[in-house]
């Protein structure tokens, strides 16, 4: 059983996470904008929140946290000739996209340093690959971040026990499915994914589960790709 720190709790892939990773066993402390239902309350729209939330996390660990999943995040639209919406879009999208995961990161392989291995899974996106709507170049770039951090830490902190995998899902039915697909293009979308739907959370919820425990340690820095090939590396 390990105990692990899940961001995005409340809904979508992190709720279908939470379930998978609880009925396998594990310790879940999971986090969510606001709390409530046993979550950990963390806007990562304001400063070291990420810190605050490390650290109420550690506590109800009983001090030793094994598994980071630095799931939570947010795809809002910006319009380009907005350039007070831009700004704003970058910045919130850079704050809970990439920095929260960042700082959480930081302050998972102090831990892992000090108290022993550990593992982070890092839910970036499709987009990190292959780009994202006009609308989305603040997502996109945030992801593709995420990457480059990922593989950063997993070549860094290899020989530490240190093991850093990168999750990248294509479209993910996280809402009502008629909203879901109203807000990434309308029902187009399912011609450019060959295995025809859109995936299911608990898709992704199982690959998390698969990379918390029982993933090889050579796989570490890879990136699994879950999106009915519509993106092929
Ligand atoms: N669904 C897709 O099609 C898709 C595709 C590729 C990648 N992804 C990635 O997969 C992850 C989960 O996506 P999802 O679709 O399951 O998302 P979702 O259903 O919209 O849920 C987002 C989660 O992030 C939390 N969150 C939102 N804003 C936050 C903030 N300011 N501070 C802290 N937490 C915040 C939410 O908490 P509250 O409930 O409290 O707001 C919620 O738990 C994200 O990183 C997303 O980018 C999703």
């Amino acid at each position: 059983m390990a105990n692990i720190l899940l961001t995005g709790a409340s809904r979508g892939i992190g709720a279908a996470a939470l379930h998978a990773l609880t009925a396998a066993g594990h310790h879940v402390i999971g986090q969510s904008t606001a709390g409530g239902d046993g979550l950990i309350a963390a806007d990562f729209a304001q400063p070291h929140a990420a810190d605050a939330l490390w650290a109420a996390a550690r506590d109800r660990a009983g001090g030793r946290i094994d598994v980071l999943v630095n799931n939570a995040g947010v795809f809002e639209g910006a319009d380009l000739a907005d350039a007070a919406a831009f700004d704003t879009a970058w910045t919130r999208s850079l704050a809970i996209n990439l920095q929260s995961a960042a700082d959480l990161c930081r302050h998972a392989v102090l831990h892992f340093q000090a108290t022993g291995p550990g593992r982070i899974i890092n839910i970036a996106s499709r987009a990190g690959h292959r780009g994202d709507s006009p609308a989305h170049w603040h997502y996109a770039a945030a992801k593709g971040g995420m990457l480059a951090l990922t593989k950063t830490i997993a070549r860094g902190y290899a020989r530490d026990g240190i093991l850093a995998f990168a999750i990248t899902p294509g479209f993910t039915m996280t809402g009502m499915a008629e909203d879901y697909l109203a807000s990434r293009g309308g029902d187009k979308l399912l011609a450019d994914i060959p295995l025809g739907k859109v995936a299911d959370p608990e898709e992704v919820a199982e690959a998390i589960r698969w990379l918390a425990s029982e993933a090889p340690a050579s796989l570490t820095g890879a990136t699994l790709d879950i999106n009915g090939a519509s993106y092929v590396r």
